[in-house]
């Protein structure tokens, strides 16, 4: 094992060039059930993780998962084909490894959608929301440990963790080819577990309009680095309801189906106007 972060991310990224010697712009997450945007991706290359040194190993059933490089509405482009969660078992440095080497490949900018739980009463399931703000008090943060100014300062600032400009040009795509979208704050949960009626009041009362286990890590190990951001929730379970608050992995997955076309023709428009 290498000595520090910054040679592992050295050694994964001599390994990669050599396969994929072109660097990519731009960076993209995709969220459960939101896969379908790597269909329209023209791939020229698929890493798998198992074959990428010092990458975490996906855990997930009957998913391998692994970095796609390619091209998407014009521009180069490096995609990961399934995420690392928290809950999986990783460390937040281990969900956050992959934003690194994305950085470290060249990218300026990092797009990323999850599936969340709405708190704010004005959402519907299959609603997307503008991620404005995110509360991520309630997971470990990935920059806890050593700081190497090679990726970013000891004390970084968050006060624009998700960049007002794309923010703004993803707000006029939505209105030129009319989806409706909210903005609001995200707070981040470890999970597994869905939370309990209290936890959905808590964590609304605390300014938070939608939840999800993933993505805070990966977003503070962005801004770490400089990288812009943007994130959108696929609203997939409304966490505050009078009765039936069953929520299940099945009706998330399905949601996020549903809702998909709408936010990858989103994400689609919004890489080709970068
Ligand atoms: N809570 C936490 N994470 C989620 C939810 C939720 O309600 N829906 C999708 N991911």
């Amino acid at each position: 094992m290498p000595d520090t972060i910054i040679q592992a991310l050295q050694e994964t990224v001599q390994f990669i060039k050599k396969i994929q010697p072109h660097p990519p712009e731009i960076g993209i997450v995709l969220g459960s059930g939101l896969g379908n945007l790597s269909e329209g991706i023209e791939v020229e290359i698929e890493i798998p993780y198992k074959d990428i040194p010092h990458f975490p190993v996906s855990t997930v059933e009957g998913h391998h998962g692994g970095l796609l490089f390619g091209k998407y509405a014009g521009r180069r482009i490096v995609a990961m084909a399934g995420r690392f969660h928290y809950y999986e078992g990783y460390t937040a440095e281990q969900v956050a490894f992959p934003i690194r080497v994305m950085k470290f490949l060249g990218i300026h900018t990092l797009l990323l959608s999850n599936a969340a739980g709405g708190m704010n009463p004005a959402f519907r399931v299959g609603d997307l929301m503008i991620l404005t703000d995110h509360i991520s008090f309630f997971t470990p943060n990935p920059l806890v440990g050593r700081n190497f100014e090679a990726l970013g300062p000891r004390f970084p600032d968050m006060s624009e963790p998700y960049s007002h400009e794309l923010i703004r040009k993803a707000k006029e795509i939505g209105k030129r080819l009319g989806i409706a979208l909210h903005e609001g704050v995200y707070a981040g949960v470890t999970g597994p577990t869905f939370e309990t009626r209290a936890e959905y009041r808590f964590l609304h009362l605390a300014g938070g309009d939608a939840v999800g286990m993933s993505t805070v890590q990966e977003v503070i190990a962005a801004r770490h680095m400089g990288l812009r951001v943007f994130a959108l929730s696929v609203i997939t379970d409304l966490g505050i309801r009078e009765e039936d608050n069953v929520i299940t992995h099945e009706e998330v997955l399905e949601a996020a189906r549903q809702a998909e076309p709408k936010l990858t023709l989103l994400f689609q428009e919004l890489i080709a106007a970068l």
